[in-house]
């Protein structure tokens, strides 16, 4: 060999690296061909000479070039001056013998894999896929169940306004002609009657929304901030309401008598009021 890497510079280095490489190229190829005409040698020599596996060949050159760089790197000294005055300094001495061997390092063999072994892959990434996909569906009908269950769920208790409220036995109400009874906390007046029975009107004016009062003397609800009137069941007499007084559900179960106030029943127009009082 004419000249060292550690002993060139600049282009000529450049060029001596190139045919490193190339021969280390030439090497493999070499050790390949060998290997491939390897088992067409006669059987009949007496004592067959092994084939250089590409490994060995490529080994060869490998060790070359990383010698050459380790002879630059050993020749500089530690302040990172060269010694022969023509390599460069340390850190450009380090980095060349980092590249040659990165050069000079056989490329990793590639290994095919076997039917079996893309099977099992496909096989675990199905899998994967599968758990994803059933994990996911079971979150959202355990979110939905869960949604359903409190949509179900009263949302008011009983006893509070938007809840049952238990007025008591059907056979303790009072008399059908007796003065509306005030549930302040349910929010509804409880008047019996004779033809409707039990009847739970809202105490809010169907007008603004004022609470409107039992006027004894007249018989009749009415409201103090705009005059409008109602009877005793809830009819629209007089005034500007838009219709007769809201009432909320009521039920008899076993005898005793309970007040939806969940359920809340839109008057009448005041049009249709029974007891509209017609102006002349
Ligand atoms: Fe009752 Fe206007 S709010 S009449």
């Amino acid at each position: 060999m004419a000249d060292k890497v550690a002993d060139l510079s600049g282009d000529d280095r450049a060029k001596r690296i190139a045919e490193l490489k190339a021969k280390m190229q030439a090497a493999a190829q070499k050790a390949k061909a060998a290997a491939e005409h390897a088992p067409e040698q006669p059987a009949a020599q007496t004592k067959p000479q092994p084939a250089p596996t590409a490994e060995a060949v490529q080994e060869a050159p490998r060790q070359e070039v990383v010698a050459e760089a380790l002879a630059v790197k050993e020749g500089a000294p530690a302040g990172g001056s060269p010694t022969n005055g023509s390599s460069g300094n340390g850190a450009a001495a380090k980095a060349e013998v980092l590249s040659a061997e990165k050069i000079a390092a056989p490329a990793p063999a590639f290994v095919e894999e076997s039917p079996e072994e893309k099977a099992r892959k496909e096989m675990n990434r199905r899998e994967f896929l599968t758990y994803a996909w059933g994990g996911l569906l079971g979150l959202v009908t355990l979110q939905s169940a869960v949604g359903l269950f409190f949509f179900m769920m009263p949302r008011f208790k009983e006893g509070e306004f938007g809840g049952i409220f238990r007025m008591g036995p059907e056979s303790a109400l009072p008399a059908t002609d007796a003065p509306p009874q005030p549930e302040t906390t349910g929010k509804f007046w409880l008047v019996n009657t004779a033809d409707q029975g039990p009847l739970a009107l809202y105490m809010v004016c169907t007008h603004l929304g004022c609470l409107y009062k039992w006027e004894q003397a007249n018989n009749r609800f009415e409201c103090p901030c705009h005059g409008s009137k109602f009877t005793r069941e809830g009819y629209y007499i007089e005034g500007p309401a838009p219709r007769s007084l809201d009432r909320f559900e009521v039920t008899i179960e076993e005898g005793e008598v309970l007040v939806n106030t969940g359920r809340r029943i839109l008057g009448a127009p005041a049009a249709e009021s029974p007891a509209r009082v017609i102006p002349a």
